[in-house]
């Protein structure tokens, strides 16, 4: 038996909150199906935010009403308690909350300091275990923040600390601006393994300097076994400056299947979800090796 790892696409999230081109709720659920198509197994399906902040992420409520039911694990991503409010009428049933790592980058991106962020992710998160909703945590910018620098290891695990007291069930661990490193991803990584342990922690990886697959396969070796990829390297933070695309999902499939691991995705149509991501948004690349995927499906390979 191979060992599975889990690749949550955030396409459909991070990855349209920054296009240019807003695409409607029928066109994200066709990325959606597109993915579903291809076995992905979890889907970030949209945020529910101010769409004055992020215009891309409006009426999430109809793409959530719309996924095909039992199909996934979808999540959605909220930003204070009218978020959480909005998600929980629309149905959703894994909510993300995020705190970064400084108090810049907290109000750049939600308004609040990191203490008032955690305040506010303890509370939702006891409405959440009410309510019998999941509730996720990102931890933002924990390795290096865009506005004040070099995250010191010790904060970014006093967060997570502050987010599993809080009642949240999993931490995902991300680097907003890849910023980071393999060498530094293998250190914290293997420390929040050690002290939280892999089945309760993810990582978040952007490719902004082509580190993406790397920092992968470091935090593999610290043990983590679910990643977050977005389709075709779409994505970006708009409040995180120099912040480009997430590491593309089919890099992080392509390099575990070769490494032995199973996903359950097929990289063929896989690669199909790609095109349907270049042509909705008229602003995609594809991942770093999507030349070459491209090639083994016209050989018939993949
Ligand atoms: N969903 C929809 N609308 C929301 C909202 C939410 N989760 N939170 C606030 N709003 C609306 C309010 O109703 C209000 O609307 P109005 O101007 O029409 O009255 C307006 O946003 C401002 O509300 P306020 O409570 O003062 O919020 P704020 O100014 O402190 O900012 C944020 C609220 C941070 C939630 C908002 O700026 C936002 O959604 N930002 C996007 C964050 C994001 O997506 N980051 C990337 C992913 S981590
Ligand atoms: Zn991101």
């Amino acid at each position: 038996m191979t060992e599975r790892v889990v690749v949550n696409d955030v396409g459909p999230r991070d990855g349209l909150q920054n296009q240019s081109r807003v695409l409607s709720p029928g066109q994200r659920l066709q990325l959606i199906q597109a993915l579903l198509n291809a076995g992905v197994s979890h889907i970030e399906v949209g945020s529910f935010v101010s769409p004055k902040a992020v215009p891309a992420m409006a009426d999430t409520d109809q793409v959530v009403a719309g996924l095909p039911v039992g199909a996934a694990t979808y999540s959605a991503l909220v930003p204070n308690q009218k978020g959480y409010q909005l998600a929980r009428d629309a149905g959703v049933s894994i909510v993300e909350l995020v705190v970064a790592s400084t108090d810049t980058m907290n109000l750049k991106n939600i308004n609040t300091s990191t203490a008032q962020a955690m305040a506010n992710v303890a509370e939702i998160a006891g409405l959440a275990q009410a309510d019998g909703i999941r509730a996720m945590c990102y931890l933002a910018t924990a390795w290096e923040c865009p506005f004040e620098g070099p995250v010191p290891q010790a904060n970014a695990m006093a967060l997570m600390q502050q987010m599993f007291d809080a009642g949240i069930e999993e931490v995902v661990i991300a680097d907003t601006i890849g910023a980071a490193d393999p060498a530094g991803v293998r250190r914290l990584t293997a420390e929040a393994a050690e002290v939280f342990g892999v089945q309760r922690l993810s990582c978040h990886f952007h490719d902004t300097r082509g580190m993406g697959v790397a920092n992968v396969a470091a935090a593999l070796e610290s043990g983590i076994r679910k990643f977050d990829g977005s389709i075709g390297g779409l994505g970006g933070c708009p409040f995180a400056p120099g912040a480009t695309g997430n590491v593309a999902t089919e890099d992080v499939v392509l390099m575990l299947h070769q490494m032995g691991f199973d996903t359950g995705i097929d990289l063929g149509k896989l690669v199909a979800a790609v095109e349907l991501a270049v042509e909705l948004t008229g602003n995609c690349d594809g991942g770093s090796s999507i030349n070459w995927l491209r090639r083994q499906v016209e050989k018939g390979v993949l």
